[in-house]
């Protein structure tokens, strides 16, 4: 069930313990749904898919194409006609970038697709230039009319693609068009995630022939056709960090089961950089701070395996409560501090300088009623009104439920005092896109 409440109240100041098992990844379940659209009259069985918003919005994208989709408990199975639409809803793409991940295979699958260009959101322009590049590159014919890409071919054709920047997204949807276009394309620059491999290994599983993911250069053997297949998505790395965050910033003792600690190596050695212990097993990842201050730490995002863009919100959250100043460098996006204006309403000191802020960590900070501005700032903002002391309201939480399976439970399991308030009359401050 999905919970569609939009504010939570926050009584601050308890340490968080427990453990909590991480859901599979949003960023890994949704590109591979968007795989089975290169499928002809097969099916795609998915486990440890994330009940969330998200992949609710992509399902519905899949079955406005044609797809049949049933998701119960974690399980998702996608069966995909013979013929197949190729003109998206502009609501459902308008309503998350993550639609764009259907393109490619549209053009491969149909030789054709209409997508309607995804807004900008709080977290900066988000073009899809590189995504277009490549596939003219590939061999077809882009338009753009009335704010939607038309895009068409007579057939792709096996290429070298080199990417400006390792954009993840782009990677994803090269990958899938290469897998279903005959020949060896090569992907230079590729982005290097997780959930590329899992995309890979499920595009594999499908039948085509893929070496390199996970590292800059993948080569891909693409095929005409390609089968159905059973694909296990990878646990949540961005979940698993935010939780490890929250006991961190509450002074608590945290472990996250059920995910591969080399996911969270650049965020457990900022931590172990920070003061704040952590240690691993082969499969979970556990913090314990009872007790203990932390210290400042300068970091820049980066592409994987540098610190993810995804955690930068809420280990700068933990940050404002260090003892000392901090440094970080947002290198992946053109401006993801919208979150910084509802964080000095707590009494945080940040000092924005161009994609840079400095953060002079202060002994605690106040309750007060916040707005999220996206997914991941939301996310800082619960774990800021968990430290503080008094209440917190965080609204505008729809772009939470997109990312976090059972949050209300989680953090309950983990001893937070928190309810879901009736929606007032505050309103979405930060319109806008999702991500
Ligand atoms: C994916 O977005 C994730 N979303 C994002 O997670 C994540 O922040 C991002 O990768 C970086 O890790 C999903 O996987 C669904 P990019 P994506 O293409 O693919 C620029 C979350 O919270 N760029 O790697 O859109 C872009 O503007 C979300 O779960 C172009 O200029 O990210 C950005 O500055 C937020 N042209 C940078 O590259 C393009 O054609 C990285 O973007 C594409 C991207």
């Amino acid at each position: 069930m999905l919970l569609i409440s939009d504010r939570m109240l926050i009584r601050g100041g308890r340490p968080l313990t427990g453990r909590v098992r991480t859901q599979g990844a949003k960023n890994a379940a949704l590109p591979v749904m968007a795989a089975a659209l290169l499928l002809k009259g097969r099916r795609l069985r998915l486990s440890r898919v994330p009940d969330l918003q998200d992949i609710h919005t992509m399902a519905d994208l899949l079955r406005h194409l044609g797809a049949e989709i049933e998701f119960k408990g974690g399980t998702m199975t996608i069966d995909v006609p013979e013929e197949l639409k190729w003109e998206t809803p502009s609501d459902l793409v308008r309503k998350m970038r993550a639609s764009s991940l259907v393109l490619g295979p549209l053009v491969a699958r149909c030789g054709k697709a209409v997508l309607p260009l995804p807004g900008g959101c709080a977290i900066g322009s988000r073009p899809i230039d590189f995504h277009l590049r490549a596939l003219t590159r590939m061999g077809a014919e882009i338009d753009l009319e009335q704010g939607s890409v038309h895009a068409r071919t007579d057939g792709l054709s096996a290429t070298r693609i080199n990417f400006d920047f390792p954009s993840v997204g782009a990677t994803e949807n090269i990958l899938m068009t290469a897998a279903l276009t005959e020949g060896e394309t090569t992907i230079e620059n590729a982005a290097r995630e997780p959930e590329i491999v899992n995309l890979a290994e499920s595009l594999r599983a499908m039948g085509a022939a893929i070496e390199g993911d996970g590292t800059g250069t993948i080569l891909v053997r693409g095929k005409k056709y390609l089968d159905s297949a059973e694909v296990t998505i990878i646990p949540d790395r961005i979940e698993a960090s935010t939780y490890l965050l929250a006991g961190v910033i509450t002074r608590g003792h945290v472990r996250v089961d059920g995910i591969d600690p080399e996911y969270l190596e650049a965020l457990t050695a900022k931590l172990e950089e920070a003061g704040a212990p952590v240690t691993a097993s082969s499969d979970s990842v556990e913090v314990d701070c009872r007790g203990l201050n932390w210290n400042g730490v300068t970091l820049k995002t980066l592409p994987y395996p540098g610190f993810p863009t995804d955690v930068q919100p809420q280990i700068m959250a933990a940050l404002c409560l260090a003892d000392g100043t901090s440094v970080i460098h947002e290198s992946v996006f053109d401006s993801r501090y919208m979150h910084v204006g509802e964080f000095r309403r707590m009494g945080c000191k940040i000092d924005i300088q161009g994609n840079t802020v400095v953060i002079a960590g202060v002994p605690k900070v106040s309750g007060a009623e916040v707005h999220a501005s996206d997914l991941r700032a939301g996310a800082a903002l619960i774990l800021l009104g968990l430290a503080a002391e008094g209440e917190t309201v965080v609204c505008s939480l729809k772009h939470v439920w997109r990312g976090y399976e059972n949050l209300m439970g989680k953090l309950r399991s983990l001893g937070a005092d928190i309810e879901l308030l009736p929606d007032g009359e505050s309103g979405d401050k930060f319109d806008g896109a999702g991500d």
